[in-house]
């Protein structure tokens, strides 16, 4: 580990980043270390932009106080964001890297004593990286996949589920008028909390995630039960991470024309896209961030490196990086959400 210069024993100068895709909520996040770290300790911080690829180029600015006002409630990031990874693919040993190389090279030559990185699964692996290779970093969860092992929730995820939710909302009315089967598609990755959220918070009948593996007949089978039943209409939230045959880009796209196709009842399919990621941060989102944020600034006051600050069981709390490199966090397939939402009449495709 990096030696940090330290000011009363406090560290000195720190660089914050934001990689991976963006969220709401990172502003609120930037501010939130930001200002621990300028009000309380005093430290100098400095702004890295666009992710790792800033770190690289050597494309920086100081992050002052006037930088973190009136950014809490915007959406984005003010640092720009990328999705280098540093340590992708030559496949020769990690201290060979040329990328991390750089990245400890410039960490030195801009004189900083500790890393924060804000982002999801992929940024927490690098983070570590940079870790073991002797940097002192911090790392802080954020996306609207919710998929982050470690924390119980990220921030990004609450107003994503807004969003989503509101959409569902719309597309009852709409699909009640028309009497037709809506199917939507949110984003999450290869996890389905987005969706198991937003399904349950929208009344989906139909939820299909990437955890729940579904047959196709089983949905088919549903839905003209519900037609047969006088059910004008049936809503069908579909992650985008679920099972679907080779050359189909779309899940919500697809089975909204296998549905026409085989059940004959009128079906249309929204992809919900980038507008779940964009805009401003929910209350909640705003609030976790800030904390995060905060956190921190204290994980590295204390000399705390190598870990994550994250959430878990309603407390503000940190991990090391080393437990949640690497690792996903997925719906159990027996999650409670999941039971109660079956115990509701809800169908995840599967029985
Ligand atoms: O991880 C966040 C996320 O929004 C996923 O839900 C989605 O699959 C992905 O990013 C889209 O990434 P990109 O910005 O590379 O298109």
């Amino acid at each position: 580990m990096a030696k940090a210069n330290r000011k009363n024993g406090i560290p000195k100068k720190i660089g914050i980043l934001t990689a991976g895709g963006d969220c709401p909520g990172i502003n609120a996040a930037i501010r939130g270390v930001g200002k621990t770290a300028i009000v309380k300790y005093g430290m100098t911080v400095i702004g890295i932009s666009d992710g790792f690829a800033g770190l690289i180029h050597k494309e920086f600015f100081e992050l002052t106080e006037s930088h973190l006002s009136g950014i809490l409630t915007l959406g984005g990031t003010i640092l720009g964001t990328s999705r280098e990874k540093p340590f992708k693919g030559t496949g020769k040993k990690k201290e060979e890297f040329r990328k991390p190389m750089l990245i400890k090279e410039h960490y030195e030559q801009i004189g900083l004593d500790c890393l924060v990185c804000i982002g999801g699964n992929g940024t927490m692996k690098t983070a570590y990286m940079l870790a073991e290779g002797g940097l002192n970093v911090v790392g802080i969860p954020k996306t609207i996949d919710n998929d982050i092992w470690g924390t119980d929730v990220t921030f990004g995820f609450d107003s994503a589920v807004n969003i989503a939710t509101e959409a569902i909302d719309r597309l009852h009315s709409t699909a009640n008028s028309h009497k037709r089967i809506m199917v939507i598609e949110l984003m999450g990755h290869n996890a389905g909390w987005l969706s198991l959220y937003s399904g349950m918070a929208g009344g989906g009948d139909l939820i299909l995630i990437p955890e729940i593996p579904h047959d196709e007949k089983i949905i088919m089978d549903y839905l003209q039960k519900r037609a047969d039943n006088n059910k004008p209409y049936s809503i069908v939230v579909v992650a985008e991470g679920i099972n679907v045959p080779d050359g189909e880009s779309s899940p919500g796209r697809y089975l909204a024309r296998r549905i026409q196709e085989v059940t004959g009842l009128e079906t249309r399919e929204t992809v919900l896209g980038y507008i779940q990621r964009g805009g401003s941060p929910s209350p909640m989102d705003r609030v976790l961030a800030s904390r995060f944020g905060a956190a921190g600034a204290n994980l590295i006051a204390k000399g705390d490196f190598g870990r994550m600050v994250a959430h878990r069981n309603g407390e503000i709390t940190s991990v090391k990086l080393s437990e949640v490199a690497g690792k996903t966090k997925l719906v159990s397939a027996d999650d409670p959400m999941v039971k109660q939402a079956r115990e509701m009449g809800t169908s995840f495709g599967d029985c």
